[in-house]
């Protein structure tokens, strides 16, 4: 059975294809646009699909959308029209008969692909979530928890999933909370206030909050009440998203918390107004993680499993996952690749796949490769018609050049294999440097990424070694095999991986095991045996403002135009002729 699924229209569209249960291939439309969180219709991922799997759109049994866009529109037009419900609701039951519902969007996924409209199907937006979230995990028996700004009404689910003996699977949702009280959204809004882009900036939220001190989490705790039955509802004086479009937060909001941060102002922590800003952030960042840990703790105890599933954007608050783990009871926390919107893709075919025409349950395989793969020729190609110094080497002798590179304070394009699926760059679309010198985090900031002083850089290391190096709980590592997790940085080797560390000594580590990225996993040991440290700094190979290089050729212009020094794709290895160590391109050639 081959079954397509789509996330378009909000943020971060993008199509994944099952065939006979299992994950072929999945890519975020902005890989292929080139526009940074595309939301158009992803046509371009659609074709990319088919093409990778040589399938024709009649070859289709199913294509999903991820969200029933009729019940967004009667979200958008009630919310319109009169106030809120409040707390939880029970899921609806209906949810796995009624797929399948009539509404505009069928149109134009029957019209684009040329599919007949009896072979389009809806999923709910949250159940897109959890399914993406528990079919992806290692696991038989789990709680899911689903938590983003809204779906259609839906801003919170809870629930459990399970792959039953008989080969059959099932995902239930019990309690759900709606719109307009959303945790999501509650971020969202403190997002926009400290002058961040909404959707996109929340992680820079997390990034500020480590400089501040929770000085203003009663007055969060005032937008955001406890309800009895374990729920939350946001009081909505202080909030205007449910009401205009052209603002999240209200002049109350702004009463209690002061004026918000003006875009165009750097962050300057050392000035009262710029340590108001960390403070505002550390404060929404505490409640945050004390409601998610509370709920969690309750649907802990509720389901008496071990294992929990989390999904949805609020999933990838690294900061709250850790106190997840640590705090509410489950051993394990499985968070995919892409809770967000995109992961959505997937998450509707694997669960019309496995609910809607109960397929029997199929391994899914534990990685985030799924999307275009780098082509080597390409590389060297572009790389000698543009004049550059172009090698070929054999893998052992790259690796251990690569080492090399980076030991001399080389920063280091890293392009293999197939793309990832996510916000993350896990080893095959990355820039790798090593991990002790500050001043090659400051030299990233400036001349590669472009970006916030206080927003700290990635470490990835190997499984053997993780526990060394960081201040892992039990499920720690499996919480950072997707960069899932933020976890302490033992004091003793801080300074040794400053460029790595936070400001408050922690880091969003990426642990490797060797079967899921051979290649970076083998540089890792060959930089541990040089320097004793197999740690890396890892982090996502693009600029500022650009979705993360998809193909050989967009890696090439990136580190072209930017202070990556060397480039790798297969055995082919670019140095730039005119750069060193310590200088951009644009410095050497002045
Ligand atoms: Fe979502």
């Amino acid at each position: 059975m081959k079954i397509l699924g789509i996330s378009a229209h909000y943020h971060d569209s993008a199509a994944a294809l099952l065939v006979d249960g299992v994950p072929v291939c999945a890519v975020q439309e902005e890989r292929l646009s080139r526009h940074k969180h595309d939301s158009s219709f992803p046509i371009g991922a659609i074709e990319w699909c088919l093409g990778r799997a040589a399938l024709a759109p009649s070859d289709l049994d199913a294509v999903v959308f991820y969200e029933r866009s009729m019940l967004k529109f009667e979200r958008i037009l009630t919310c319109a029209l009169r106030a809120f419900p409040h707390s939880w609701r029970s899921f609806p039951q209906a949810i796995k008969n009624s797929l399948g519902e009539k509404v505009w969007i069928r149109g134009i996924i029957s019209s684009q692909l040329g599919v007949p409209g009896n072979k389009v199907f809806f999923t709910d937006h949250h159940a897109a979530h959890a399914a993406v979230a528990f079919f992806t995990a290692p696991t038989r028996r789990a709680a899911i928890l689903t938590a983003d700004g809204v779906g259609e009404w839906a801003t919170l689910t809870i629930g459990h999933g399970e792959r039953r003996p008989d080969g059959r699977s099932d995902i239930t949702l019990l309690r759900e909370i709606r719109y307009p009280h959303s945790l999501g959204m509650l971020y969202s809004t403190f997002t926009a206030y400290l002058g961040f882009a909404v959707n996109e900036d929340e992680y820079k939220v997390m990034g500020l909050a480590a400089y501040g001190r929770a000085t203003m989490s009663d007055k969060v705790r005032r937008l955001i009440r406890r309800t009895s039955d374990g729920a939350f509802v946001i009081v909505p004086d202080y909030f205007e998203y449910h009401t205009t479009a052209r603002q999240s937060y209200s002049s109350r909001f702004i009463d209690l918390f002061g004026p918000a941060r003006n875009p165009y102002d750097p962050i300057d922590l050392e000035s009262p107004e710029g340590r108001r800003y960390a403070d505002c952030a550390a404060s929404v960042q505490q409640v945050l993680e004390e409601t998610l840990v509370d709920i969690t703790r309750g649907l802990h105890r509720e389901t008496g499993l071990a294992d929990l599933c989390f999904g949805g954007g609020v999933a990838l608050n690294g900061v709250a996952n850790a106190r997840i783990l640590a705090e509410s009871g489950f051993e394990r926390v499985f968070v995919p690749s892409a809770p967000g919107d995109a992961g959505c893709a997937l998450g509707a075919a694997l669960y019309t796949d496995r609910l809607y025409f109960q397929q029997p349950d199929r391994e899914v395989p534990d990685h985030a490769f799924w999307g275009p793969t780098v082509d080597a020729r390409e590389l060297a190609h572009a790389a000698r018609e543009d004049g550059q110094a172009v090698e070929e080497l054999d893998e052992s002798a790259l690796i251990e050049r690569i080492a090399d590179e980076l030991i001399t304070g080389r920063i280091v394009g890293w392009m293999d294999g197939a793309s990832e699926f996510g916000p993350r760059a896990l080893g095959h679309r990355s820039i790798l440097a090593a991990p002790h010198a500050r001043d090659i985090r400051d030299r990233l900031n400036r001349d590669i990424k472009h970006r916030e002083e206080f927003r700290p850089f990635a470490p990835v290391t190997t499984m053997e070694s993780a526990d060394r190096f960081f201040e892992l709980p039990a499920g720690g590592a499996r919480l950072a095999r997707f960069m899932s997790g933020v976890f302490p940085v033992r004091p003793e080797w801080r300074e040794r991986l400053a460029a790595v560390t936070h400001v408050d000594g922690s880091a969003r580590v990426q642990v490797l095991e060797r079967d899921m990225a051979p290649r970076l996993y083998a540089l890792l040991e060959e930089y541990g045996r040089r320097t004793g440290v197999p740690v890396l700094l890892n982090t996502s190979f693009n600029v500022a403002g650009e979705p993360i290089v998809n193909h050989a050729l967009e890696g090439y212009l990136t580190f072209r135009r930017c202070g990556i020094d060397v480039l790798v794709a297969g055995p082919t290895l670019v140095m730039k002729r005119v750069a060193g160590p310590g200088k951009s391109l644009k410095e050497a050639v002045a």
